[in-house]
């Protein structure tokens, strides 16, 4: 078990573009590994790169919280290919403990991306998996959930996170 610090907001390897990974080697799958360890020991579904620090397209998900090994994905490079639908609904991230955030986001995603050997793969999703998948790629990106909120509701977010940090709350 290797579980790795996951960073908190406002650090700056959230707010970073993540580059393609081009190398499929044993440092990947055990980094990969290390994510999924991390996410289960967070009690999270998803966990992306740049929340451990790395700047690599990765991430990991896992709607069953380490209950069922079928249901965990492991993707790099993903993109999302298409969208459909918007939903709202209440949103979680573990680089933000506690706060909840009611956030839009596309019913259906359809993601294409490559496993640990580089092999191409395809995931059609709706409902909390589409969600999951689309807050994790926004992750690759820089993207952070108080992003896709209100310029009202994300100020207020921010002023709450201001005050914990102050607190020593965060
Ligand atoms: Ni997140």
């Amino acid at each position: 078990m290797a579980a790795i610090e996951i960073l908190k907001y406002p650090d700056p390897h959230l707010q970073q573009e993540c580059r393609p990974i081009e190398t499929f080697d044993d440092e990947l799958r055990a980094f990969a590994q290390d994510m999924v360890e991390t996410m289960h020991g967070a009690i999270g579904i998803g966990l992306a790169a740049p929340q451990v620090g790395d700047d690599r397209r990765l991430l990991v998900a896992d709607l069953s919280v380490g209950q069922d090994p079928e249901a965990l994905l492991v993707m790099a490079n993903p993109k999302v290919e298409r969208e459909e639908g918007e939903i709202k609904g209440d949103e979680g991230c573990l680089s933000f403990p506690e706060l909840i955030l009611v956030v839009p986001r596309p019913a259906e995603v359809v993601v294409s991306g490559q496993d640990l050997d580089g092999n191409p793969i395809r995931v059609e999703a709706e409902g909390l998996m589409a969600r999951c998948l689309h807050h994790e790629i926004d992750h690759l990106h820089g993207v952070l959930f108080i992003d896709r909120v209100s310029p009202l509701r994300r100020d207020l977010a921010r002023r709450k996170i201001a005050k914990r940090i102050r607190a020593g709350d965060w």
